[in-house]
């Protein structure tokens, strides 16, 4: 889809439609008077037959209005004048763009007189994440069934100022799309040498990339990343992404670390059937934090980054790992596997032990989709953190907010370490099942080191099968990436 920026009142044609924004209390100002006038008042007469207030989220529809050149009118609310904001913007242009992406207009004109650029530039970069659709295996699908509108034409007064504040914004957007589209390939095109092949690709973005395999991952002695990866026919990989941007060479990085379980089976403690294809989604840690690397090398970020991904297929096989075997991680501690599901703490067990050990970072935020507790938890707009450190907490908190990926914290309660004591070895890989979300970040925890560290525990947000937000679609999210960025922005970079 093209997105452009225009000057003044660009002309609709009969195939568009045009949108203007609407506040709430007096939905027809600005734009939205002009429009009306043009219309003979159909605008001022709709709004009276419809609850149409100027919220955000309410839009209204006029076919074939009277006195315009256009397909349809749209109003749309962006909320009280008084709040307006980039949000409220991004909202109420991903609004526009959905009342009408399957109607059969080929071109949206949204017309936002006296807006700054980095206001419009919120528009264009609103509709770019709500026209996201992964739609590369349809080969089939009739053109009445696709989306209609693939040209976008956001008309402003100063169109190049608008044009060059979306450029900076375009690299965010870019890396939420990256994300999303790995987390929605099937697991038959990414397994973990797909995976870490595509992430080589970064390096064109000025990214550095490594790649460990089995043999590697062995020297190290990471027991327990390998032992996932056991049963599987793919090899495991462990891919190490770093981005140095700031300005002394030398400065201590920011460290990100993602589960990335191509596919999870759950291996020998196997999964019911009921709903497993979407353990397609098991890598979206690994996603986030790419998709996060990715835009922090498009914005050329102040700050020195490592990004680190367990790559890994979780399947059950002669081969595969059993419950009751015993692994030694990285670290030298001892993991009784008692079921081979709660696979995603032993990768990241490992990686976080090998990313504190090479890198010595500021902080580990790791990022999975670790436990189908969070979700009876949290539900699936809110993603768990847990974290030993207050600072990074409150920061995390902060740009959570900022962002509009949900973070509520959790209690890491040291009571609770004695749920995955083992007779066999220092610890067990599953507690009961009371409270899981928070044993699986108590073992994690034992591998961060005494490092600053949060978890987020992202199974409930990073695939959602229907969408609440208009920049989310059904379908993969590219949560965290938004969140993180805005995290390195506000607090780590300089
Ligand atoms: N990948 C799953 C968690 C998950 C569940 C992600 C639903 C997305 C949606 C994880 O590896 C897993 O299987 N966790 C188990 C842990 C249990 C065996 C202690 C779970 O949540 O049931
Ligand atoms: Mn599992
Ligand atoms: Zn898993």
């Amino acid at each position: 889809m093209k997105i452009e920026f225009v000057a003044g009142d660009a002309p609709a044609d009969k195939s568009a439609a045009l949108a203007v924004i609407a506040f709430e209390k007096s939905p027809l100002a600005g734009a939205a008077a002009a429009l009306n006038k043009s219309t003979g008042g159909t605008l001022s007469r709709a709004v009276a037959q419809a609850r149409f207030s100027g919220g955000i989220g309410q839009t209204l529809d006029i076919l074939a209005p009277h006195g315009v050149t256009a397909a349809r009118a749209i109003i749309v609310g962006a909320g009280p004048a008084a709040t307006f904001d980039g949000q409220a913007m991004e909202l109420a242009a991903a609004h526009a763009y959905q009342a009408v992406k399957a109607s059969g207009v080929h071109t949206l004109v949204l017309r936002l007189p006296s807006v700054t650029a980095e206001i419009a530039a919120r528009a264009a970069f609103g509709i770019r994440l709500a026209a996201y659709r992964f739609d590369r295996y349809r080969t089939t699908e009739k053109a009445d069934k696709k989306p209609s509108v693939t040209k976008v034409l956001v008309a402003v007064d100063d169109p190049k100022a608008a044009a060059k504040s979306f450029k900076a914004a375009a690299g965010l957007a870019d890396a939420i799309i990256y994300a999303r589209d790995l987390v929605s390939e099937p697991a038959n095109i990414l397994y973990p040498e797909e995976f870490a092949r595509r992430v080589k690709t970064l390096t064109s973005l000025g990214l550095e990339v490594e790649i460990l395999g089995e043999k590697e991952m062995k020297k190290l002695g990471m027991g327990a990343l390998l032992g996932v990866g056991q049963g599987s026919v793919r090899e495991t990989q462990l891919a190490i992404i770093q981005w140095k941007g700031a300005k002394d060479a030398a400065a201590q990085p920011v460290a990100f670390v993602g589960k990335g379980v191509c596919f999870d089976s759950g291996g020998i403690s196997i999964k019911g059937a009921d709903g497993m294809e979407e353990m397609i989604t098991d890598m979206g840690g690994a996603a986030a934090v790419s998709g996060l690397m990715y835009a922090l090398a498009k914005r050329k970020a102040k700050v020195n980054a490592v990004g680190i991904l367990g790559l890994v297929e979780n399947m059950p096989d002669g081969a595969a790992q059993r419950p009751g075997d015993v692994v030694t991680t990285m670290s030298g501690q001892t993991v009784e596997v008692i079921n081979t599901d709660a696979e995603g703490r032993l990768v990241l067990a490992d990686a976080l032990w090998y990313c504190q050990k090479r890198f010595k970072p500021k902080f580990m935020i790791d990022l999975a989709t670790l436990t189908g507790a969070i979700i009876i938890s949290l539900g699936k707009d809110l993603a768990g953190m847990f974290s030993n450190n207050d600072a990074l907490a409150e920061n995390l908190l902060a740009a959570s907010k900022a962002s509009g990926d949900i973070l509520w914290r959790m209690p890491l309660p040291p009571q609770y370490e004695r749920n995955i004591d083992s007779a066999v070895a220092d610890m067990k890989n599953v507690g009961p099942r009371y409270g899981g979300s928070i044993t699986a970040a108590l073992f994690i925890q034992r591998f961060v080191n005494g490092l600053p560290w949060a978890h987020l525990d992202i199974a409930s947000t990073a695939w959602k099968p229907g969408s609440t937000v208009p920049t989310i679609p059904s379908g993969a999210t590219g949560f965290g990436v938004r969140l993180l960025d805005r995290l390195v922005a506000d607090c780590y970079e300089g």
